[in-house]
């Protein structure tokens, strides 16, 4: 079986060559169980995933993952550029779990697995994070599943960016296709020769800018309007509400915040695309159209619109990096 999973700073997305697919928050709480005790006469609430892990070397882990560890005071996500190994597997390993991959039995079946890495740290990480995860082999369960074993026979680690052009396709021409894939915290932006269908290494790279810059302004702009900080796992729900229509609700009452909302678009398209520009410099001038990826194209693609070229929404833009895996694992057997 083969399987392809996008672990981002903000969502964690995977497939499979069978069609699954799951998308969840890259958080992870440990999971205490049912504390008050209710959950057989109340259920409870957002439960989300329920991640049970044992290892090879006997270590068992139990932990909640994506919306319900958000709500947790103990969540913790990826913080720094660096991944900490412990919560990429646990991602990893719940996304190919709920896409249908691991087998029971004696003799479990090993995947194919396909993973990406940002461009920035492709050359650094990349051959130490494939030997990692031909190591990884583990018993998995979620949501009180039945438990399957994972690990991988082949693994591919690919850069970030690189295939959504690829899946896209790139139109007949000349010049150069953009393409952006704006995530949470990085924003991966590349420039493809039309004529000679590669990359132009000097204009491709990360950087460090996303749409969690909306949620900065979005805090600022909260204290300002309440006079009280706001609680960092509390950010997701206003967010959400505020795309919904610029409200949301403070101590019993509502409180607009839709002009600061706008704002905050603007300024986090403005620092994407100053800080891309920036590297493209004159190449802008030839390029022929330019390729919007990542669940960030979703929140910020009318407002980076206005400033790259001819700008053109992926079909898929949330899964379209873990497609483009899933397609280069069969294109390279
Ligand atoms: N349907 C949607 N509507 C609006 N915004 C969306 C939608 N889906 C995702 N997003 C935005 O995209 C962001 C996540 O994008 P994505 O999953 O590409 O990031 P990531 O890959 O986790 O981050 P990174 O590439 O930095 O590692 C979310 O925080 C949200 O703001
Ligand atoms: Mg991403």
């Amino acid at each position: 079986m083969r399987v392809a999973v996008d672990v981002g700073y903000g969502f964690t997305k995977a497939v499979s060559g069978s069609g699954g697919r799951a998308c969840f928050p890259s958080v992870a709480a440990p999971h205490r169980g049912d504390v008050l005790g209710v959950a057989e006469v109340v259920g409870i609430g957002r439960v989300g995933h329920r991640v049970s892990v044992r290892y090879l070397d006997a270590r068992r882990e139990e932990h909640l993952v994506g919306e319900a560890a958000r709500e947790s005071f103990l969540a913790s996500g990826f913080l720094g550029a660096e991944k900490p190994e412990n919560l990429h597997n646990l991602l990893l390993l719940a996304g190919v779990y709920l896409v249908g991959g691991g087998s029971t039995g004696q003799f479990p079946e090993p995947l194919e697995l396909a993973v990406g890495l940002p461009l920035a740290f492709y050359r650094s990480q990349g051959k130490a994070l494939r030997e990692r995860l031909l190591r990884l082999k583990a018993w998995v369960s979620v949501d009180g599943g039945e438990e399957r074993c994972v690990s991988f026979s082949r693994v591919l680690v690919l850069p970030q960016g690189v295939g959504v052009v690829f899946h896209q396709g790139l139109p007949e021409g000349r010049g150069y296709a953009g393409v952006l894939d704006i995530g949470e915290y990085t924003t991966d932006y590349l420039l493809v020769d039309l004529e000679t269908g590669k990359p132009l290494a000097e204009a491709c790279g990360s950087v460090q800018a996303g749409c969690h810059l909306v949620g900065h302004v979005v805090s600022v702009a909260w204290l300002q309007a309440t006079g009280e900080p706001l609680p960092p796992r509390l950010l997701p729900g206003v967010l959400k509400d505020l795309a919904e229509g610029g409200r949301t609700v403070f101590r019993g009452r509502e409180l607009d915040l839709s002009l600061a909302y706008r704002t905050a678009l603007e300024q986090a398209a403005e620092t994407i695309a100053r800080q891309v520009l920036s590297v493209w410099k004159d190449l802008t001038s030839r390029l022929a159209v330019t390729y919007l990826a990542g669940g960030g194209s979703l929140l910020l693609g009318d407002a980076l619109a206005g400033r790259f070229p001819n700008p053109v929404l992926v079909s898929d833009p949330v899964f379209a990096n873990a497609l483009a895996y899933l397609e280069a694992l069969d294109g390279s057997r």
